[in-house]
């Protein structure tokens, strides 16, 4: 292989070259796309990360460059020099963006041989997951991978800008920390220097962040990578990264104007396009009983309709049952929904039971005024126009109805109205609906632990209204908790947070963590806070998510450049990996695994 030169050095990046560089001279370096013979003429697209070019070989080029340009094959790596000249009349490509231009090429080096790749490194190619990621490298070649990690780089930039504008210290905060019972599961990393001893690697930098306001850095920022051993989904990584941020002697309010300028910074400087001011707000409560979602696209309409008062009085035992058991029975219509066939009607039921629903319950009143309808048998002709009154059903429209208890009639029916705004095209992809959820309950009950959950951390602090029903009715306190959603997905979410001890110890006391728990576990965090800490609180982004959704896109792998797949493996290097024997007899650590496993 030849020596890489001064004279190799790029002087001008492909994808910039226009009619206005006819006449210089320039060198260009990078991959080549694809090579054309005609026999005494050659041209290799020749691509960089900006785009590319077209390279010219003939008649009048040097024998042995044009014997070296025949060689070439697809991703093998060149430096080449010319002058930039128009391509003749006919020869212009409109559709790329050098289009009227070529190099005619006098000097050229071949630096790297390439195998024929096992895919084509082209925009939006439709190869299997698998293979672009055992290749990531190669994937990462794609046009649209290129925009998408540089894209994201930019956003990174401008994040630093507005929040370094805004006063903010950037301060990193360790990766390897003490683990913590709450929350997701762990990822722990053993201590060789103190065998049966983990550190675990952080889920967020929660603690850190406050602590950093009991030290009085009042303002706080950090691009932070976070790691939760938790199941994958196309909008979850097991390592991915926040956008974590936390103020002293600041309210809901002013995070929330500073979120939401945050915000707009990057519609006006990334997305360039303006953005409304501030942004919605919803209770939590209202998300639920509206949408059935506390993270809900407001992009389109189908909200639910709690027709409990009417279902729950019927002799349909389906109906009366559910609210009999303290659940409910609510319903979705869904306009000119008639249209769709009774296979598609019953894929819809099969979507409902993976949502824990036992069935669902339809009605489908046709354009032409015929009815056909899974329940309406069981009904009177008052219950029915009762229920159609409520839910506004009229011709051409389809009712869908779940009864069960209400954390599965609100999941499944929250999932069912996207759903069907996905499969009837009622989302409009231009809209960025952004909305704050607010007055998250405090505590989540789990039916099979028995015991109360803190549903964002256990450092969010009570809303003072709800406070004295924190020992007699845990579930009805509403915590100082807001969420950012985007298009129904949760894009950021904090709180204002606890700073007293007798606060922080009544919420471990209802999280059932005993004092000496507590102390084992927060004691570092009760400690200090005998030695004054100021008022605060902060939110989180997801970067991942953030970027993911500006650019249009579905899942966050599309702009992380090296994911896991859904098993949590990286499928380039292959990890995770069995250890080496030595290296776990120096941790002390012996893996038993079951066999099958
Ligand atoms: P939370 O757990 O809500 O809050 O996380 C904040 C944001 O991080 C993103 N996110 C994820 N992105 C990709 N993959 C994941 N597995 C994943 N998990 C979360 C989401 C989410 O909204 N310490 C608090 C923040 C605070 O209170 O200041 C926290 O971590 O976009």
């Amino acid at each position: 292989m030849e020596k890489f030169t001064s004279a190799d050095k790029r002087t001008v990046y492909c994808g910039t070259l226009t009619a206005a560089d006819v006449g210089k001279r320039v060198t260009v370096a990078g991959w080549a796309q694809r090579q054309r013979d005609l026999g005494a003429l050659i041209f290799i697209d020749l691509r960089d990360r900006t785009g590319i070019v077209q390279l010219a070989f003939d008649d009048n080029t040097d024998r042995a460059i044009f014997d070296d340009a025949f060689g070439v094959r697809a991703e093998f790596v060149i430096s080449a020099s010319g002058v930039v000249r128009a391509r003749g009349e006919g020869a212009v490509n409109p559709n790329m963006a050098t289009g009227e231009v070529e190099i005619a090429v006098d000097r050229m080096k071949i630096l790297g041989r390439a195998e024929t790749p096992p895919f084509a490194i082209v925009e939006n190619s439709d190869v299997k997951s698998e293979l672009r990621l055992t290749h990531r490298y190669l994937d990462l070649r794609r046009p649209d991978m290129q925009r998408n990690i540089i894209a994201r780089s930019k956003i990174v930039g401008l994040t630093r800008n507005y929040f370094a504008d805004n006063g903010f210290i950037d301060i990193e905060t360790p990766c390897l920390i003490k683990p913590t019972p709450e929350g997701a599961r762990d990822y722990l990393v053993p201590s060789r220097v103190h065998p049966g001893n983990f550190y675990a690697l952080p889920q967020s930098p929660q603690l850190y962040k406050q602590l950093l306001m009991y030290s009085g850095f009042d303002r706080y920022i950090q691009i932070a990578r976070c790691f939760r051993d938790e199941d994958l989904r196309a909008d979850r990584q097991p390592e991915f990264t926040q956008i974590d941020l936390e103020m002293s002697f600041a309210d809901e309010e002013d995070i929330i104007a500073l979120n939401e300028g945050y915000i707009k910074y990057i519609f006006d400087n990334f997305m360039n396009m303006p953005l409304e001011t501030p942004f919605p707000r919803m209770t939590y409560a209202e998300a639920m009983e509206r949408y059935g979602s506390d993270k809900p696209d407001t992009r389109f309409g189908l909200e639910l309709c709690d027709i409990s008062d009417i279902a729950g009085k019927t002799g349909f035992g389906v109906f009366s049952g559910a609210v009999a058991d303290g659940g409910s029975v609510r319903a979705i219509n869904v306009p000119g929904g008639a249209s769709m066939a009774r296979k598609e009607i019953d894929s819809l039921v099969e979507f409902v039971k993976t949502y824990g629903a036992k069935g669902l319950a339809w009605y489908k009143h046709a354009a032409d005024g015929t009815v056909s309808s899974s329940f309406a048998k069981f009904l009177t002709e008052d219950e029915i126009a009762a229920i159609t009154a409520k839910t506004g059903t009229g011709a051409g429209d389809l009712l869908l109805v779940v009864a069960a208890k209400n954390s599965v009639v609100f999941d499944s029916l929250g999932a069912l109205r996207c759903e069907v705004a996905k499969r009837l095209g009622m989302i409009d992809k231009s809209k960025f609906n952004f909305l704050w959820v607010t007055e998250f309950p405090l505590f989540e009950y789990d039916e099979d632990d028995g015991r109360y959950y803190a549903k964002h951390h256990p450092f969010t602090m009570p809303m003072l209204e709800d406070y004295d029903k924190i020992d007699t009715d845990p579930g009805s306190v509403r915590a100082r908790a807001y969420d950012c959603v985007l298009n129904g997905t949760e894009l950021g979410g904090g709180s204002i947070r606890i700073h007293t001890t007798e606060m922080q110890t009544k919420m471990f006391s209802v999280l059932g963590i005993t004092e000496d728990d507590a102390k084992e576990k927060f004691g570092f965090l009760l400690e200090a806070f005998k030695y004054g800490v100021p008022p605060h609180g902060g939110l989180a982004f997801g970067l991942d998510r953030l970027v993911t959704l500006l650019l249009g896109l579905e899942d966050i792998r599309e702009v992380i450049a090296f994911p896991k797949v859904q098993n949590a493996s990286e499928l380039m290097s292959k990890c995770p990996a069995a250890a080496d024997p030595a290296s776990l007899e120096e941790l002390g650590i012996a893996v038993v695994v079951d066999e099958k496993e």
